[in-house]
Parts: structure tokens; sequence; C-alpha cells
């Protein structure tokens, strides 16, 4: 049942860690990471991720980190919601959240990655593309045969920007 309670955005803590491994293992076509894994998003990249939390429960994530060779760039890994939570602007939210922390001041690029058949997500960046005013490129990055050795769709890299976030934050 949809809970009437308002959702909190905050940055994940470590004990969030097994919550993060259950919404991704229930959120197809996402890959699943180890445990270990989503505690180090939990615990290093707290900063650049997102936890969306209703009555206690986490309904969303967004893992993320800033691109260590290039520090204007925001990288973001997943974006998961619960399926009860959809199509509510959820992810767009948890979008908006991260970008307007003092952590994004600088970023002016973002980044992600896509398969092709995913609409969703498609349709989420394009969206946020068009509220911060970016211009959106894509190509295949991670390439079904050369890199994935037939053993997963083809990942194509989507870049927005440049943006400016302290004008886009007044939208
Ligand atoms: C993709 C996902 C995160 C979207 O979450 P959400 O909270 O339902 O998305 P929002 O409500 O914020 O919608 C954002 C945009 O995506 C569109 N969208 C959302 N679900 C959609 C669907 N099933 N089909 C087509 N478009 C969809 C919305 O229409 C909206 O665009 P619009 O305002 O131009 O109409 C969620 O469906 C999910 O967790 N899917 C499984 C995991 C996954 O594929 N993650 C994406 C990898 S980055």
């Amino acid at each position: 049942m949809l809970s009437s309670q308002p959702i909190k955005f905050r940055k994940p803590v470590l004990t969030d860690g097994m919550s993060v491994y259950q919404l991704i293992q229930s959120c197809p076509p996402l890959d699943t990471n180890s445990s270990y894994c989503n505690f180090l998003q939990c615990g290093h990249f707290s900063s650049t991720s997102v936890a969306a939390e209703r009555d206690g429960e986490l309904v969303g994530f967004i893992s993320g980190y800033i691109v260590p060779e290039r520090p204007d760039t925001l990288f973001i890994w997943q974006v998961a919601v619960d399926k009860q939570a959809r199509g509510l602007g959820l992810a767009s939210k948890m979008l908006t959240q991260l970008l307007n922390r003092d952590i994004c001041n600088n970023i002016h690029f973002l980044e992600t990655t896509i398969t092709e058949d995913n609409l969703p997500s498609w349709n989420l960046f394009k969206r946020l593309a068009k509220h911060i005013d970016a211009e959106l490129q894509s190509a295949v990055w991670l390439d079904k045969q050369i890199h994935f050795n037939d053993q997963h769709d083809s990942e194509s890299l989507v870049r927005l920007g440049p943006f400016n976030l302290e004008v886009t934050r007044d939208l």
C-alpha cells in the first residue's frame, strides 16, 4: 500500500548499505553490485549519493561520484526507485536534491550510462536536461561485443552540459 507519509531525502549512511543492496536487487534492469560496493557508496560516496526514505523504508537511491580526473563532472552511477513509488517524480526530485548540494557548486556536466531500451531512464535524463537547460549528447561507451563479451547490452554514455547550477537553481 502506498503510504501518504512524506518522503525524506538525505545523504546515505553506512547502515543503509543492505537496504540499498535489496532495493537494487528489486529494480531490474539494474546490475546488482556486491553488498560491499553498496556500503562503499553509502560511506565514501555519501556526499554525492541520495537516500529517499518513507516511513523508515528506503524507497529510492542514487549513487554518484565526482569524476576524479574531471572535478566539474558528476557521474550518476545508478538510480533506483521502489516499484510502489514510481511515476511520482521521485527520481527527478532525488537528482535535483543532489544537484542542489554545496558539493555540486562547481559541477557543470552530468554523466550517466543508459542501455538503448531503458526508456524510463532516457526520459528521466531528458527531463533533467530540459530542467537545467543543458544540451544532452550520447554515444556508445561500453560496447556489447568489445567490452561486455556479448554478455550485457551496450551502455551509452549520456552527457548533459555545460550548465550553470547557480542559475538553474532559481528556475
Ligand atoms: C527509471 C526510474 C528510476 C524512474 O523513477 P521515477 O521516480 O518513476 O521517475 P520520475 O517519476 O521522476 O519520472 C522522470 C521522467 O521519466 C519518465 N518515466 C518514468 N517512468 C517511465 C516509464 N515506465 N516509461 C516511460 N517514461 C517514464 C517520466 O514520464 C518523467 O518524464 P516526463 O516528466 O517528461 O514525463 C525507475 O523507473 C526505476 O527505478 N527503474 C528501474 C531501475 C532503472 O532502470 N534505473 C535507471 C538507471 S539510471
